[in-house]
């Protein structure tokens, strides 16, 4: 796909069903802000290439994880529906990264600052944001707001804990990203494995204590990237964990034990800042040869989701 293409499978046609109801919850949160995603609304994007080490190749004949660099694009971004809210305000961050595949078409990694996701299925995913907002209309504080939604929801407790426990980042480059979903690999032989990923950051994790996080600009992120991408290129290990029988592969709001065999694959080299190019589209859905979704039912929804919101903001 080039990159001023449109991406594929999007649906052209108004939204209906789950997906728009799913959108429709979220614009609910902050209102509408045309031309935005409705999630995850600021971000910035960068150049970068990614160096596979060749120690996927045995588990995997996805085309990038193999020896050869491939291009991508990396898009961070702050977890808000607003796009003007501060960084300091959306606590949880997101890393999204488009490779070019080498033999054409492009695949998708997304990730997030909170190892586990809020929702097992679509269904609550739909039912926990409205009673988000609904909790917000009446005011509650975020700490009472995390306690009515896993008053009714013991699905969200792991996520919603893991949210109140993170400090502000000192830096998007300084910051842990988990893909969160299950995949399979899929071997030269056909066999699968279910894997997760990872991107570790090369500078080390560092937060900033909340009395220096308040002193900062609202785009201080954004700020501190471009410096340090002016000064030296920024670097992410890519790790694949692997899972063990019993690990879920349909649960995002369940983290497999931190004993599990994990792998660096590759790292990704970033670069340069860089305008957001035209009809980006991060769909985790969207896997190579060699990849596989998992039975995860909210990985499988986030294609049809992604593309509603696509539709919407490029059609305003
Ligand atoms: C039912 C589950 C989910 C729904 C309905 C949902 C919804 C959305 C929507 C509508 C967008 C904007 C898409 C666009 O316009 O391009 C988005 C972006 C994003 N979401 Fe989700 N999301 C879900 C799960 C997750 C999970 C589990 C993660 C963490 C790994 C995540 C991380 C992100 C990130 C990082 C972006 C920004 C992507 C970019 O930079 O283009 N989301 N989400």
């Amino acid at each position: 796909m080039k990159e001023s293409d449109s991406p594929e499978n999007i649906p052209a046609a108004a939204g209906s069903g789950l997906a728009a109801e799913a959108v429709d919850a979220i614009e609910g949160l902050s209102g509408v802000h045309p031309g935005y995603r409705r999630a995850h609304a600021g971000g910035i994007c960068c150049r970068a290439v990614f160096r596979p080490n060749g120690l996927a190749a045995a588990f995997t004949t996805a085309p990038h994880l193999q020896q050869q660099e491939t291009a991508a694009v990396v898009r961070f971004s702050g977890s808000s529906t607003d796009p003007a809210l501060a960084d300091l305000l959306s606590p949880a961050k997101g890393m999204a990264v488009r490779f070019s595949l080498p033999g054409g078409g492009t695949t998708c990694l997304v990730g997030a600052t909170l190892p586990v996701f809020f929702a097992r299925t679509p269904e609550s995913f739909v039912d926990i944001v409205r009673t988000a907002h609904k909790a917000r209309e009446g005011n509650l504080g975020p700490l009472e707001l995390i306690k009515e939604i896993t008053a009714h929801f013991s699905e969200s407790k792991e996520s919603l804990l893991s949210l109140n426990r993170l400090k502000p980042p000192a830096s998007y480059a300084e910051s842990r990203y988990y893909c969160i979903h299950a995949y399979h690999f899929i071997d030269p032989e056909g066999i699968r494995r279910p894997v997760k990923f990872e991107w570790a950051p090369d500078a080390g994790v560092r937060t900033l204590p909340l009395s220096d996080a308040r002193q900062q600009p609202d785009r201080y992120l954004e700020d501190e990237l471009e410096l340090r991408l002016k000064a030296e290129p920024a670097v992410f290990q890519l790790h694949v964990i692997f899972g063990e029988k019993d690990d879920p592969t349909d649960d995002p709001t369940t983290a497999w034990p931190g004993d599990r065999r994990r792998i660096e694959i590759g790292r990704l080299h970033l670069t340069e800042i860089i305008p957001e190019p035209a009809g980006l589209l991060m769909d985790p859905a969207a896997v190579s040869e060699g990849i596989a979704l998992s039975d995860d039912p909210i990985l499988q929804f986030r294609h049809t989701a992604y593309g509603e919101s696509f539709r919407r903001r490029s059609t305003e």
